[in-house]
This record gives structure tokens, C-alpha cells and sequence, in this order.
């Protein structure tokens, strides 16, 4: 951090004296004291469970004002993004920094295209799978695997097979994806086709041709490419984080990728997704009340999933836009979702309850998804998935960034130790 970021001190009175901890201002107003010094000056640590308080690293990608609702990937509001760019543009603006040329956006889309093909392979390794294994397993293994069929991309040193591998990485996963996805249901695998572009490509790949056609199927391309807009940074979320922590090691992008797609995986982070429906599911097929699944939610016997967020304190921005979406969707759906009314009704209910309004616990991007994917024909195993494909680009430019930050170091946090003291092994003393 430069001097001119750094704006004033605290003083940390500690019973060896005081220490003066700088402040930085960042671009918004947040100030942000160092704490580097601490440990040297003082031999004392900072302990903070879930790192809530903590900022591992300066980050010029996403802004996000938790209390007010704010999302913005490069200084842009993703509301604008979400009228008026398509998920490659926004994957462009936050790998590489800013909105892309037209001819620079024609570039990195062709590239796409031509690298969508996964080697023969590991197209017969994916088919080799187990049908019934999680796809997110199953991602994060191919994923990883990337690393041996694509070794002149590995060096995190080269700047050039860092560029390789991201375009590997975009291009290659939704085909790997919409592989598993076939495998899983003991259909033939559909090979890439180059004149279509990203989602479209994605969409055929995983159901074949005439799946939706016509109106509904430019509505359901649409809704999937803005689904990825709204998923595709996040700042230090806690696969993003862990993209980070495995990067700063100097491993691959690919492994470091591959882990954040299994912290992905979790029904606290982007596992939520499935775990809403799920619990839609059971509430329908229980015949529980809302009002009854509510008290057992207040009587911690199960979470609401899909409401709560450790940074949004207000609504979550993306769960507006998703909202509005799934009314889209379903409105023109033939079947229109009996599980969007009941997570209306959810939302509903849970609005009005001072256990949720006390504690701040609005819907999040992962309650409305769930609904969108399940009317649009994706089983509910895959809709972590695609959560996967809208990260990509975040969890790319993550790892790029912190390649180039001269602040960087290998992570590794400290722990507050309260086991046992020493003692002695029996019979030794
Ligand atoms: N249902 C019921 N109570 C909740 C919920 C919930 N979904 N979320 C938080 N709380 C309560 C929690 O019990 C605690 O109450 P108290 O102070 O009385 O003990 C209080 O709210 C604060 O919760 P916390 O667990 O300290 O909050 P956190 O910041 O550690 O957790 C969270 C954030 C997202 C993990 C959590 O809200 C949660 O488990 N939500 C459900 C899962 C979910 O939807 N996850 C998706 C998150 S958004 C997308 C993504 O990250 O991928």
C-alpha cells in the first residue's frame, strides 16, 4: 500500500506500552488498520473466527457495502451489468480490468470458442465416473486433472501460460460440466459446437438441440447468462478466499480453482443453492406450514436456507434480480412452479418475523436460484454447478491479482492454542 492510501494511526495501549498501527482509506471511505507490526512489537496475535474482521489482501476487483446493498465488479453496479452486458463481457472486465474493445470482446469470445474441446481422454475419464457421484466432486477432480493434460500452463511465474490457462479454464469447463451431466444420466456426450457462443454452447452441450427453442428458449439463454453475471465475483467469499490461500503457496490455477470449487460445494456457500430446494421439497412433501417450518427454523432445529449472508446486513442485490427472473420464467413456464409460491410465501412470512428482521436475515442469491434452474430442466445436483461457471471468471481474476500484488505472501494465519500443556509420553519420565 502506498503512503498516500495511508491516512492516519491508532494507538494500541497494551500493558508493554503503546503501538502505533497505521490506517488505510480505501477507495469507498473504508479504513482498514495494519496489523502486521502487532506480532513483531507486541508477541501478540489477533484471534477472529470466520476472519469477519479481516482483510487478507487489497483488491482493486469487487466492491461490495453489505449494509446498503451495493455490488459493483470494477466500479460498475451489477445492476448495470445486468441490463446491459453478457456474462463473457463481464468475465473479460473482471479478468482483465476494464470493459473490453469490441474487437478485444470478438478475441476472447473466439478463443473461448476454439478451446471448448477437452481432450478424448478425459472425455472417456469422465465417462469412467461414478453416474451417481456429486457433479461438484466430479468438477473439482476434472477440474484438477486440467493440470496434467495442460502442463505448459501451469507456471504461476509466466505470465503467458497464465493467460493460456485462463482461457483453458473459461472455455473448458462448461464442457466438462455438461459431460458430467450427460454421463450422469447415461446419455452420449455432445461435443462443442464453435458457431454458438458461451451459454447457448453450454445449454446444447447439457440437453441437446430442442430442448427449448423459439421465444422460450432466447428467454431461458438469457436467464442462464444473467444468472452468471450476477454469481461471477464476490469478492473474499469463502471459495474465492480459498482460491487465494492455495495460490499463495505458488500452486497451479488449476489446483487452486479446483479447491475453490469444493469450498463451493458446501451448503453454507454455494451449496445453498441445492439445499434450498431441498428444503422446498421437504416442506411441500411434509405438508408442514410455513408458519410451523418458521418456528423450527427459530427453535435451531434447521436453518432457513438461502437467507442470511455474513456481508449483506440488508437485501441481498442479486436476490432482487433473480427474483424478477424467476417471475419471468415461470410466468412463461407451461408448469408454473408450485415450489416459487412457496418460497414467496417463505420470503414472506420470513420478513415479517423479528427473528429474522433483528437479525438481519434477508433472502441471498442462493433462494430464488434453485427455482429458475429447477423450471428450466436442471436437476437439483447440478445447480451448484452452475454456480461453478458464473464464479469462474471471479475466482480467475482473484488468483491473478494476488500474483501481482506486492503485499504478497505465502498464507498462513496464526491459531490461539488452548491445549494441553506439555506433559510427558508414559514411561518417558
Ligand atoms: N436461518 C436461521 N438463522 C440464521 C440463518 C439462517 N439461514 N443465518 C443466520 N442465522 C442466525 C444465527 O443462528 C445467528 O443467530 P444468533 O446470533 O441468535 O445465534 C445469527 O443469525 C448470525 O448468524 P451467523 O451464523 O453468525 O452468520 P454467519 O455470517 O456466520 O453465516 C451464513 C452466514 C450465510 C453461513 C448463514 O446466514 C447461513 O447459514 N445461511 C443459510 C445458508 C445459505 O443460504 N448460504 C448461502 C450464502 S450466500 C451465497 C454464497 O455464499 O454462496
Amino acid at each position: 500500500m502506498s503512503d498516500d492510501e495511508k491516512e492516519r494511526t491508532v494507538e494500541l495501549h497494551h500493558e508493554g506500552g503503546t503501538l502505533e498501527l497505521p490506517v488505510f482509506t480505501g477507495t469507498e471511505g473504508e479504513r482498514t488498520i495494519e496489523l502486521k507490526p502487532l506480532l513483531g512489537s507486541t508477541g501478540m496475535t489477533t484471534l477472529d473466527p470466520g476472519f469477519g474482521n479481516t482483510a487478507s489482501c487489497s483488491s482493486k476487483i469487487t466492491y461490495i457495502d453489505g449494509d446498503a446493498g451495493i455490488l459493483r465488479y470494477r466500479g460498475y453496479p451489477i445492476q448495470d451489468l445486468a441490463v446491459g452486458s453478457t456474462f463473457v463481457e463481464v468475465a473479460y472486465l473482471l479478468i482483465y480490468g476494464e470493459l473490453p474493445e469490441p474487437g478485444k470482446l470478438k478475441e476472447f469470445s473466439d478463443k473461448l470458442r476454439e478451446n471448448a474441446d477437452i481432450p478424448n481422454d478425459m472425455g472417456t475419464l469422465i465417462d469412467a465416473l461414478p453416474r451417481n457421484g456429486h457433479p461438484m466432486a466430479l468438477m473439482s477432480s476434472m477440474t484438477n486433472t486440467l493440470a496434467g493434460y495442460y502442463e505448459d500452463s501451469t507456471d504461476p511465474g509466466d505470465e503467458e501460460q497464465i493467460e493460456l490457462a485462463t482461457i483453458r479454464l473459461m472455455a473448458k469447463l462448461p464442457t466438462i460440466a455438461a459431460r458430467i451431466y450427460r454421463n450422469s444420466i447415461g446419455e452420449a456426450p455432445i461435443a462443442p459446437d464453435p458457431s454458438l457462443d458461451y451459454v447457448e454452447n453450454f445449454v446444447r452441450m447439457t440437453f441437446g438441440d430442442g430442448r427449448v427453442d423459439g421465444e422460450l428458449g432466447e428467454l431461458f439463454h438469457k436467464a442462464v447468462d444473467l444468472l452468471l453475471i450476477l454469481h461471477a465475483d464476490h469478492e473474499l467469499n469463502c471459495s474465492t478466499a480459498t482460491v487465494r490461500v492455495v495460490g499463495s503457496s505458488k500452486a497451479d490455477i488449476f489446483a487452486s480453482i479446483a479447491s475453490g470449487i469444493s469450498a463451493l460445494s458446501g451448503p453454507s456457500h454455494g451449496g445453498a443453492n441445492q439445499a434450498v430446494l431441498e428444503m422446498l421439497e421437504d416442506i411441500r412433501n411434509s405438508g408442514v406450514s410455513v408458519e410451523d417450518y418458521l418456528e423450527r427454523v427459530k427453535n435451531r432445529e434447521v436453518r432457513l436456507m438461502g437467507f442470511g449472508h455474513r456481508v449483506y446486513k440488508n437485501f441481498d442485490p442479486r436476490s432482487k434480480e433473480i427474483k424478477e427472473l424467476a417471475g419471468q420464467i415461470l410466468d412463461r413456464h407451461d408448469n408454473p412452479e408450485e415450489l416459487f409460491e412457496l418460497a414467496l410465501k417463505l420470503e414472506a412470512a420470513a420478513l415479517k418475523d423479528p427473528y429474522f428482521t433483528d437479525r438481519k436475515l434477508y433472502p441471498n442469491v442462493d433462494f430464488f436460484t434453485g427455482v429458475i434452474y429447477r423450471a428450466m430442466g436442471f436437476p437439483t445436483n447440478m445447480f451448484t454447478v452452475l454456480f461453478t461457471l458464473g464464479r469462474l471468471p471471479g475466482w480467475i481474476a482473484h488468483y491473478r491479482e494476488q500474483l501481482h500484488d506486492p503485499a504478497f505472501r505465502i498464507a498462513r494465519p496464526r491459531q490461539h492454542y488452548v491445549g494441553s500443556a506439555e506433559r510427558r509420553y508414559p514411561g518417558q519420565g
